[in-house]
């Protein structure tokens, strides 16, 4: 405040000395580690300006400028603040002080002030709390602010980020039980290029030996450990990632360029930790580019199916699904799937098309209008007796396996020859998983 400045306080001083005293209201101090220093008063709309003098550690005389000085002339979030990021206070530091309001035209003056720092504030946690509006959406057991980004995985840098993502090894099992092994295998599991990659490959030898998963994620012996007696293992080996954080609502986006090839399907799904067989699916087209059944209608890749799975088993597994009939093979080109999931629906997305919207009624049907602990999946899974109904027909042949026959993995693998060719394009790319608070 120069020496004019300093003149007309002095007058204004004077002038207000025969009115009647405005109370000054409280001045809030706010130290914080590992920096900052906050001034602020409560914004009376009459309030027009807001002057603080101070020293630290050091007497302040009536109107002494001060080592630290500001003018505050508008307000935010119902206060005028004064901020200093930079002032770095212990515990113990006395801040001496005099601040100046300016009330409509009237000047107030309140002078011999100090403030003895008994306590630090973390300035994230304060920022945090000052700007959060409190979403529904949780991550593990914890609330969230509106809009806050609470997962964004990419793949840069040819890594998988294992603070993110725990890769599982396992034999599939329930509830779909796909004929696939889980494996983090770098002939199948790769981050290049900017992208997640997923290409599942067959083990011809695999089918009858036994099979130990070293490192296996599953806590059920079946699922790390099968001994062969004479039905056929599992031929297809594959990868899956699951976050290592739980989710409740919110905002899911992903990247990807589904699998093209027969019997193929993507794992992409919000599922249930509590209970496997509860799944959100984001993005689901199975691989076989045509799969007709005796009426004609096509269940293949153009088909897109979002929304809940409450049941593994049909007619239950796809009563709540929503659809979208693509022109082409959904697998052709990347997309950009999303859900978008509160307590009251959950509206699905490819590329900012809204092709569902589950309503409030089947989210309380469902189990999904209140919170659960979901983990979000990227995977690949092939065959199985859930996936593909019988009877249906791939281009030029019928489905080659009976999903009620205790030969139904020998079935799958023998007939290789007709759905081993159209796996040339089999690789799910993921390039960015994204997870907000609604
Ligand atoms: C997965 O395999 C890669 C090598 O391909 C290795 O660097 C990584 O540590 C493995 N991760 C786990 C969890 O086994």
């Amino acid at each position: 405040m120069d020496y004019h400045n300093k003149l007309v306080l002095l007058l204004l001083i004077l002038l207000i000395q025969g009115h009647i005293a405005y109370e000054i209201p409280n001045i809030a101090l706010q130290a914080f580690t590992p920096s900052g220093l906050r001034i602020s008063v409560p914004a009376d709309p009459e309030i027009k300006l807001f002057g603080v003098h101070f020293n630290i550690n050091k007497d302040i005389h009536e109107l002494e400028t001060g080592e630290y000085n500001e003018d505050i002339s508008r307000p935010e979030n119902g206060k005028f603040t004064y901020f200093n990021p930079t002032l770095k206070l212990k515990e113990g530091d006395t801040v001496y002080y005099w601040v100046y309001l300016q009330v409509g035209d009237l000047g107030y003056k309140k002078d011999g002030e100090k403030y003895t720092v008994t306590k630090l504030l973390s300035i994230d946690q304060f920022e945090k709390a000052r700007t959060c509006a409190p979403s529904i959406t949780i991550v593990d057991g914890e609330s969230s602010c509106v809009g806050e980004v609470i997962l964004d995985a990419k793949f840069v840098s040819n890594t998988i980020d294992e603070n993110i993502w725990l890769i599982e090894q396992y034999y599939a099992d329930e509830p779909d039980f796909e004929y696939v092994i889980y494996k983090n295998d770098s002939s199948v599991l790769t981050s290049q290029n900017n992208l997640l990659h997923i290409k599942p490959k067959v083990d011809e030898d695999i089918v009858t030996s036994n099979v130990n998963i070293d490192g296996c994620t599953r806590k059920r012996q079946h699922e790390c450990t099968r001994v062969f007696i004479n039905l056929y293992q599992h031929p297809v080996i594959s990868a899956r990632l699951v976050t290592k954080k739980t989710f409740s609502f919110g905002e899911y986006k992903v990247r990807a360029k589904l699998p093209k090839g027969d019997w193929l399907f993507p794992e992409i799904y919000l599922e249930d930790i509590e209970d496997l067989s509860k799944k959100i699916w984001i993005s689901y087209a199975r691989g076989n580019e045509e799969l007709t059944g005796n009426n004609g209608d096509d269940i293949g890749g153009k088909l897109l199916f979002g929304g809940p799975v409450v049941d593994p088993l049909e007619p239950k597994k796809s009563r709540y699904l929503k659809t979208y009939r693509n022109n082409q093979f959904i697998g052709n080109e990347m997309h950009t799937f999303s859900l978008r999931w509160t307590s009251d629906e959950m509206l699905l997305y490819i590329d900012d098309i809204n092709y569902g919207t589950v309503s409030s009624t089947i989210l309380k049907e469902t189990g999904f209008n209140s919170p659960r602990k979901m983990r979000l999946v990227i995977g690949v899974g092939a065959g199985g007796p859930r996936d593909f109904p019988d009877n249906y027909k791939s281009k030029s042949y019928l489905k080659p396996w009976k999903s009620t026959s205790n030969n139904q993995v020998k079935m799958f693998f023998t007939s290789r020859s007709n759905w081993l060719p159209s796996w040339k394009d089999s690789e799910l790319q993921v390039e960015f998983v994204k997870i907000s608070a609604l």
